[in-house]
């Protein structure tokens, strides 16, 4: 029955072209270290689900949020562990990225023809930690509160255009409700939609050169 549903569907949407021309391919032997990628993927796929639970319940206002955190862990059925999820994951996610760039950068992946591949790369992983600097404030008890103020003043010491980065991340001169409400909106769909975009054109470019090998004695 779910074979003839299988290729009633193949018939008409080409799945086992799909298939064969997107997945169907060989993974060099015995690399546990390419398998980095694909575990960035992966989190960033979970970050994205354990997200969208969050924000039924979380309110980005500066009398509300703290309080809808504490309501997610400490009255929401499961909210403890979604939030758990969230919050180990975003750090794990930053690791992973990280150490596939190490190894991307040991293997020297990042030459001809991979150029491309590897300045993708490195939004990915200046999105990703601006996903880290914006979560952090959201929860605006003292500890995220006073990160982001150095953090942002950080940022501002640029020179030039400084005062001008600080107002647009701040949304004025002090942190305000208006930070929360910029930093909400540039957590939860600025910056996974550019994620997301940027990383279909990674992995676009990764199944277009395929895996690069591991230098032989012969190379
Ligand atoms: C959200 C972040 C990222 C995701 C989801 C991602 C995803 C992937 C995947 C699935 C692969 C193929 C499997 C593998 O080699 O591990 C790959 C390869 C590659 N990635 Fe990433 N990546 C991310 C970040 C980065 C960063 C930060 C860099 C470098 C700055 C980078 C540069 C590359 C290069 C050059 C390759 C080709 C490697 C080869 O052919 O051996 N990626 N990426």
């Amino acid at each position: 029955m779910w074979k003839k549903v299988y290729a009633w569907l193949d018939e008409r949407l080409g799945l086992n072209d799909l298939y064969k021309n997107l997945l169907d391919r060989p993974e060099p032997k015995g690399m546990w270290w390419n398998t980095l990628g694909s575990a960035s993927l992966f989190l960033f796929i979970l970050q994205g689900v354990t997200g969208i639970f969050l924000t039924v319940y979380y309110t980005p206002s500066p009398d509300h949020a703290y309080d809808s955190i504490n309501y997610i862990m400490q009255g929401v059925a499961f909210g403890w562990l979604v939030r758990g999820i969230h919050h180990w994951g975003a750090t794990l996610m930053v690791v992973v990225v990280f150490i596939h760039m190490l190894r991307v950068f040991v293997t020297a992946s990042f030459k001809y023809p991979r150029e491309m591949t590897w300045l993708v790369g490195v939004g990915l992983f200046l999105l990703t930690l601006g996903m880290g600097f914006t979560g952090y404030l959201l929860p605006y008890d003292e500890k995220s509160f006073w990160a982001t103020t150095v953090g942002t003043q950080i940022a501002g010491s640029v020179p030039i255009i400084g005062g001008f980065i600080l107002k647009a991340l701040r949304g004025g001169s002090e942190l305000s409700a208006l930070t929360l409400q910029r930093f909400f909106a540039a957590h939860i769909w600025i910056l996974p939609a550019s994620l997301a975009g940027l990383i279909g054109v990674h992995v676009y470019l990764v199944m277009k050169h395929g895996e690069s090998h591991y230098p032989s004695k012969e190379d």
